[in-house]
Formats: C-alpha cells, structure tokens, sequence
C-alpha cells in the first residue's frame, strides 16, 4: 500500500476513535517503529539515493501530520470523558440528608422537665454508681429488706460495697446534706434492678425523682402538684387517686394510680380490668431521712415522689413493650 493510502487510513481511524484506549491503539498500529509507516523507515535503505529522500520525505510528514491529528483527538476524548463524568442533571431528584431525632424518652424527660421548671422545681443529677448508705440506709432502708438482695441490686466488685443505684431517691439525701429548704427539685435518671426481663420490666429503666421540703408541705400540695403534671403532661383532665401504700422512706407513704387512658377507666387488659394505672411511688419524707440529711425533722416536712418515665412514654405513645425503648431497632424509633 503506498504511504497516501497509510496516511488517509490512519487518519479515518483517529476520527473514529471513541475512546483513548482505541486511539492509542491505532496510533501505535501506524507510527510505532513497527507500525506501518515506521516500518517504511526501516526499509528507507534498501532504496537508491534518490528515492530515498523522497520516500523519507513523504513518511515523516506523513508520520508528523498523524501525531498532530493524534494528539489533537487525544485532547477531545479527554474532555469528552471529564464532562461525562463530572455533568450534572439539574432535574435529578436532591439526595436526601439523613437527619436523626431524639429518642422518645428523652422528648418524654425534656417534656416532664419542662412543666416541673414552670412549677418552680429545679432539675437536679445525681451518680448512677451509688454507696450502700445513699442508696439504702441513708433512706431508712434495713439492713435486711429484701431490695438488698442479690437477686435485686447489681453490685459492683469492689472492695467497699458500691452498687447501680435501685432508684433515684438517693439524691433526696445527696441533695439535702448540701442544700438548706425551702427545696424543690426533680431528679430524672437512670436506674438499674436486676431482673428478669419482660415486656414491663427491664434491668435499666428512667426514673424521675421528686422532693418539696419546706415549713409545712402537706400532701394536699402534693395532690395538686401531681394533677397539675398529669394534666399538662397528658393535655387534659386526668382522674387519679391516692392509695395507702409503703415505703421505708416516707410516712405515710401513698401510690397515685391514673385513670387508664386505653379504655378511660372502665378496665381493659392494659389495666388489668381495674380501670387504673400505678404510676408514681410517694409519700411525706420520713423523719429519719432529714437526720440522716442533717436536718432537723422538727423544722421541716415535705412530700417525695418517683415515677417512672418509661411508664409515661409506654401511656403517653401507647407502647407494649417497655424493651423496644433500649432496643436500638430503627423500625421502632423512627417513629417518633
Ligand atoms: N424510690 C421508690 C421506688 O423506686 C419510689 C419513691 C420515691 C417512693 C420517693 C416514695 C418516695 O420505687
């Protein structure tokens, strides 16, 4: 084939090119030392002299044309893969952001938190690794009540006993030994029973202490205080009811059931047919645990309480099964 030919070939193949891969290959098929014109090169001394200035002449012009048509089609194909990638689809749909929520104990917590604030109560912390003395004795709790059982609290292994505390109520010692009344405060945690678990009960649950201590606190201010909550907590008019009830720490000591929300207290099986539900543990604060406090009984009297958050978030979002809160499952907290 004579070089006008070669060349015209080549040049159609670098315009047919789509790719650099293709490209590069045509290009080394034509001007590679053994390409189809490099071997023309080659072969320039086999011929006279005469031809071979003309020929030589020819294939390197021929060679030179190509590589600038190479290098030009080069460029193009690079361009064209960089706008490919890089193009932009304005019609797209955007990409979502993923935007994460906060868990519904905590909107519960904050909730509650907010309307004991608007009642005056100040939100008070206190450790979830606690002594025996804060966690019972100091609360007039025996030497041998059960709740010290095994079988009841998580004991740290340490050499002076340190448990998870089994309530909040050591606060009410912790806060009082630093805090002169007129007081009142919520203290909302983390507290820890070791237990079976089932769908009501779970080794980690939420409480929220309560405590008023003033000249002369009674119960019919803790009445009102709690109705108070309930209402605004539930966003209407809540029927409850004090129960005679026992706590070493209190006396008397009481429980508040709540009209049952899931039938309105006529008794359905949330409730156990009784139309109401136990929610918060209370009483007036035993003399015992303002001197174990360091204050004198004589001067002050006062009301405690402690519900259980998990309790109002299961009443409040009607939830069934108290370990879905802990479970991390997605299909459960994304619904909140
Ligand atoms: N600490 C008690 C419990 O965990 C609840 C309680 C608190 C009762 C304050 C009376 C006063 O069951």
């Amino acid at each position: 084939m004579d070089l006008e030919n070669i060349q015209r070939e080549a040049q159609k193949a670098i315009k047919n090119s789509s790719n650099l891969e293709e490209l590069n290959k045509v290009f080394s098929k034509y001007c590679s030392k053994r390409g189809k014109i490099g071997l023309i090169l080659k072969s320039l001394k086999k011929l006279s002299k005469g031809e071979r200035i003309k020929i030589g002449k020819q294939a390197n012009e021929a060679k030179n044309l190509l590589k600038s048509e190479f290098n030009k089609r080069t460029r193009q194909l690079s361009k064209e893969a960089v706008n490919k990638e890089e193009s932009i689809d304005v019609t797209a749909p955007g990409k979502k952001v993923f935007l994460g929520h906060l868990h519904p104990l905590t909107l519960v917590r904050r909730e509650v938190e907010d309307i004991f604030q608007k009642l005056g109560f100040s939100i008070i912390e206190g450790p979830e690794i606690e002594s025996e003395w804060y966690n019972f004795d100091a609360l007039n709790i025996p030497k041998d009540h059960p709740a010290r059982d095994l079988w009841d609290t998580l004991w740290l292994k340490t050499e002076k006993p340190l448990l998870l505390r089994t309530h909040t109520s050591p606060v009410q010692i912790r806060y009082m030994e630093k805090n002169q009344p007129p007081l009142r405060i919520i203290v909302p945690g983390r507290v820890f029973r070791h237990e079976a678990t089932d769908s009501s009960h779970d080794i980690q649950f939420y409480q929220i202490e309560g405590l008023m201590v003033d000249k002369d606190v009674s119960s019919a201010n803790f009445k009102a205080v709690i109705q108070e909550f309930f209402n605004q907590f539930f966003k209407r008019e809540i029927k409850m009811r004090l129960r005679p009830s026992y706590f070493p720490f209190t006396e008397p000591s009481f429980e508040i059931d709540m009209a049952c929300l899931a039938c309105n207290g006529k008794g359905c099986s949330a409730c156990s047919k009784t139309g109401w539900m136990e929610i918060i543990g209370a009483g007036m604060v035993h003399p015992n645990v303002f001197k174990n406090s360091g204050l004198n009984p004589k001067n002050w009297q006062g009301f405690a309480f402690g519900m259980g958050l998990d309790r109002l978030a299961m009443m409040k979002y009607k939830i069934d099964d108290i370990r879905l809160l802990y479970s991390g499952d997605l299909r459960f907290i994304n619904q909140f």
